[in-house]
């Protein structure tokens, strides 16, 4: 019996959950957490995104600005914005949507954001603070993946775990959550050696490389837990596919999750928290 993970139902209860605590905290603070999302240009998924993370926000009582930016935005107008909203104390968390035009350092443009803003987790100082078990604000899409295995009560601790994919986004911070969970944890790339011979032993199997249904059932071991952390364009039909080929796998394995509606709805109910965590540890600074 497969489980399909619907991390849209799962996010949507960690929304109402936090709805609640941000009513409270509203009326304790006499203002709710600020989150500005700032988007360049007009890539279709970039702005799909950003929406959703908008729709989130006003789901959940965070109060969201998000600024509009035409790609021909210089690398110094745009750093003018971010240190302003650094100086904003009306402004609690700040997320630069990813990826930027080419001419912009994109390294230098996260490093710009005030770590204490910081609600993607992307800071250098909160990556390092990840990587020597320090307490930091955790990148919301690897949050999220750990709140789906834990939702079905699955125990990581002793399992083999494999992560396709190396981003600073999602393949690199989920390996690091699942080693600090106890998993015995490998991490491989789209061209790894011999690589359905390494994936098809993983009891849990994330994958996150923007390659439409590169995951097939040969490289999946019998009762693992899939994440599918993919979010492409099926060539065949133009309609939003993971990196998993779902029909073909499925059968295979004993949770799941699915594109769209699985890791995708976690992000943003992570980020959500992640500013809800900002805006209280600034209060209360
Ligand atoms: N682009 C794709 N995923 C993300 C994310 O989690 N945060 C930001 N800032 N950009 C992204």
């Amino acid at each position: 019996m497969t489980v399909i993970i619907s991390g849209k139902d799962l996010a949507k209860e960690k929304k109402e959950a936090l709805k609640l605590k941000i009513i409270d905290e509203t009326k304790k603070y006499g203002r709710a957490p600020h989150l500005v999302v700032i988007l360049v240009g007009d890539d279709p998924a970039s702005q799909s995104y950003v929406k959703g993370k908008e729709k989130a926000s006003i789901e959940v009582g965070i109060k969201n600005t998000t600024i509009l930016k035409p790609s021909t935005i210089s690398e110094e107008e745009l750093l003018t914005i971010i240190d302003e909203l650094n100086n904003d104390d009306d402004v609690d968390g700040i997320l630069v949507q990813l990826p930027l035009p080419k001419h912009i350092n994109e390294a230098k443009i996260i490093k710009s954001i005030r770590v204490e803003k910081d609600v993607d987790g992307f800071h250098p100082l909160n990556v390092a603070a990840l990587f020597s078990k320090q307490d930091c604000i955790l990148p919301c899409t690897p949050k999220g993946i750990i709140e789906v295995i834990d939702s079905q009560k699955y125990q990581i601790e002793g399992k083999f775990a494999c992560v396709i994919g190396r981003s600073n986004i999602v393949g690199l911070p989920i390996y690091k959550l699942l080693l600090d969970r106890n998993a015995t944890v490998v991490s491989c790339h789209s061209r790894t050696k011999n690589l359905a011979e390494i994936t098809s032993q993983a009891d849990i199997l994330v994958v996150a490389i923007g390659k439409p249904k590169f995951v097939t059932e040969n490289m999946v071991k019998d009762g693992a837990f899939v994440i599918d952390v993919g979010v492409n364009r099926n060539p065949e039909n133009g309609k939003l596919c993971g990196d998993v080929d779902f029909d073909n796998v499925k059968e295979k394995t004993a949770y799941i999750t699915k594109v769209p509606g699985g890791i995708g709805p976690m992000t943003i109910s992570s980020l959500m928290e992640n500013t809800f965590e900002c805006f209280l540890r600034r209060m209360n600074k």
